[in-house]
C-alpha cells in the first residue's frame, strides 16, 4: 500500500509544475466513447484514477497509449457495453461512462457504484435526469441495466448541481434530437473543459459555468480524429498553496489558469499568504504563523471546494486563532480529523461542523491515509509538524496526485516513500 517519510520542519522553496486536471480528464475520458474515432489528448494527469479509466476503455475494445501526459486513444473497436465491475467498484467516476456509452449503443450495464470514503454518494440524479431524456433503467443486485427506444431532448431540472449528474446528462444529450437543457448544473472549469471538448468532437453545447447549459443534440457524420488539451488541476495547484502556508515558504506555481481557484486564493490570502500573479506564474510567499479564518463553508463552484476542506484544515491546525469549517457537500468527509489529531491538532468535530483551535506546532506519529484529500492533508500537516511522519495508505494519495512526491522533493521536502 506505500508509505511516505516525512522529515518536518522543513521550509517550501521552489517551482512546482501543475498536472492535468484529474476531474476534467476523467469525463473527457469517458466521452471518447461516444464516436467510435481516433483521440489524442493531452495534458492527462499521470494518476491511478487515469490509468483505472484507460483500462476500462481497453477491456471494452478500445485502445489506449498513455506517455507523459498524452493519451492517444481508439474507441472504433468499441464491442461491449458492459462496464467492468472490478473497475466500477475502484474507479467510482466511472458511473459517468453510463451516459456515453448509452449514446453510442442504446444500452448499458454498469454496477451501481456504492458509498465511498467520503459518504454515501447517492446517483439519483444522473438516474433522474436519463429517465427524463427517454432511458429505461431497471436496478437488480446492484447492477443497473440501462437502455433507451426513443430518446428525446427536454428540460432537466438538477435538485442539486451535481458534477456527476451534469457530466452524464449531457454526454447522453449531446447525441439525441431536439434541444435539452439543464438547469442548476454544476458551473465547475472541469463542465466547461468537458463543454469544449464535445464542441470540439463537433457537438453543440453552450452556457457551461452559468445557470443553464443548452444542447442542440445531433447524430455526428464526421469521423476524424480529435485533438484536445484538457485543463490543469485546480485542485492540486490549491494542494501546494495550502503547503506552502503552513510553513516558511516561497514558491512559485506554473501551468494553471489562476480564475479557476480564486476562491482559494483568496481564502489563502485572508489567511496572511502574499500571492501574486507574474508571467502567467503565480508566486506564494509565506513569512510566518498565517491566521486562522472565522468560518468556511465548503460549496458547489464557485464557492470554496470540498476538494480543498482537508488540505485547508491541515493549514489552520497551526494557524493563530480558530477556525470553524462546514462541510455542505459531502456528508462524511472528516476522515482525516482523527489522524490530524494524533499529530497534536486541537480539532472538534460536531456533525458537519469541526472547529479548529491553532496549536503552537504539531508533532509526528504514525498515521493513515483514508481518502486521496485527506491524504493529502496529513502530508501538509506532516511539513511543519516536529520530527519525522509516517503516512501509511499512500495508494489513496497517489490515485489523485501526480508525481506528488517528486514535486515535494523538487520544493525541498525530505520525503521518501516506502513499502515496509
Ligand atoms: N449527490 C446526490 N445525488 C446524486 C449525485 C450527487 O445526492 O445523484 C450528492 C452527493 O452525494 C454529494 C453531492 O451531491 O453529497 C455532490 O456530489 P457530485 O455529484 O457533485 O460529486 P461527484 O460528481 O460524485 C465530483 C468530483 C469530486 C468532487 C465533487 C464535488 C470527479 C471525478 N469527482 O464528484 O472529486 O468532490 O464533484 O465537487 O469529478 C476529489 O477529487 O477528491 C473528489 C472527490
Amino acid at each position: 500500500m506505500g508509505s511516505f517519510i516525512i522529515e518536518g520542519r522543513n521550509s517550501l522553496e521552489g517551482i512546482v509544475d501543475i498536472g492535468g486536471s484529474k476531474n476534467a480528464a476523467l469525463p473527457v475520458l469517458a466521452s471518447t466513447v461516444i464516436n467510435g474515432r481516433e483521440y489524442l489528448l493531452e495534458n492527462v494527469p499521470d494518476i491511478e484514477d487515469v490509468r483505472d479509466m484507460l483500462e476500462i476503455l481497453e477491456i471494452m475494445g478500445c485502445t489506449a497509449q498513455y506517455d507523459n501526459g498524452v493519451a492517444l486513444i481508439d474507441t472504433r473497436g468499441l464491442n461491449t457495453s458492459q462496464v467492468p465491475e472490478r473497475l466500477v467498484k475502484r474507479i467510482r467516476s466511472s458511473i459517468i461512462l453510463m451516459g456515453a456509452i448509452l449514446q453510442r449503443t442504446g444500452n448499458v450495464e454498469i454496477s451501481y457504484p456504492g458509498g465511498c470514503e467520503i459518504g454515501l454518494r447517492p446517483i439519483d440524479l444522473h438516474l433522474k435526469g436519463l429517465r427524463k431524456l427517454g432511458v429505461e433503467i431497471h436496478e437488480k443486485n446492484g447492477l443497473l441495466s440501462c437502455s433507451v427506444a426513443e430518446p428525446t431532448g427536454c428540460e432537466i431540472q438538477l435538485d442539486y448541481p451535481s458534477v456527476g449528474a451534469t457530466e452524464n446528462i449531457m454526454l447522453f444529450a449531446v447525441g439525441i434530437p431536439g434541444k435539452s437543457v439543464i438547469y442548476n448544473p454544476a458551473k465547475e472549469p472541469e463542465i466547461v473543459d468537458l463543454q469544449n471538448f464535445l464542441n470540439k468532437c463537433g457537438y453543440c453545447v453552450n452556457g457551461a459555468g452559468t445557470g443553464s447549459i443548452v444542447i442542440e443534440g445531433k447524430k455526428l457524420k464526421n469521423t476524424d480524429s480529435v485533438e484536445y488539451k484538457i485543463i490543469s488541476d485546480r485542485i492540486e495547484a490549491g494542494t501546494y498553496l495550502s503547503a506552502a502556508s503552513s510553513i516558511k515558504s516561497k514558491i512559485y506555481i506554473r501551468n494553471i489558469e489562476k480564475s479557476h481557484f480564486k476562491s482559494i486564493i483568496s481564502i489563502y490570502e485572508d489567511a496572511g499568504c502574499e500571492i501574486r500573479e507574474t508571467h502567467g506564474i503565480i508566486v506564494i510567499e509565506n513569512k510566518g504563523r498565517i491566521r486562522a479564518i472565522e468560518k468556511v463553508t465548503t460549496q458547489p463552484y464557485p464557492g470554496f471546494p470540498t476538494d480543498m476542506q482537508a488540505q485547508f484544515m491541515a493549514s489552520m491546525a497551526t494557524a493563530d486563532g480558530i477556525t470553524i469549517i462546514e462541510e455542505t457537500v459531502f456528508d462524511s468527509r472528516y476522515k482525516h480529523v482523527p489522524e490530524l489529531q494524533k499529530m497534536g491538532a486541537n480539532i472538534t468535530t460536531i456533525g458537519r461542523v469541526a472547529v479548529i483551535e491553532g496549536v503552537d506546532r504539531l508533532y509526528s506519529a504514525e498515521v493513515e491515509a483514508k481518502d486521496l484529500r485527506g491524504g493529502a492533508a496529513l502530508v501538509i500537516a506532516a511539513l511543519g509538524a516536529e520530527g519525522t511522519t509516517k503516512i501509511n495508505n499512500v495508494y489513496h494519495i497517489n490515485r489523485g496526485y501526480e508525481k506528488f512526491l517528486y514535486k515535494l522533493q523538487n520544493l525541498g521536502v525530505i520525503i521518501t516513500e516506502t513499502n515496509e
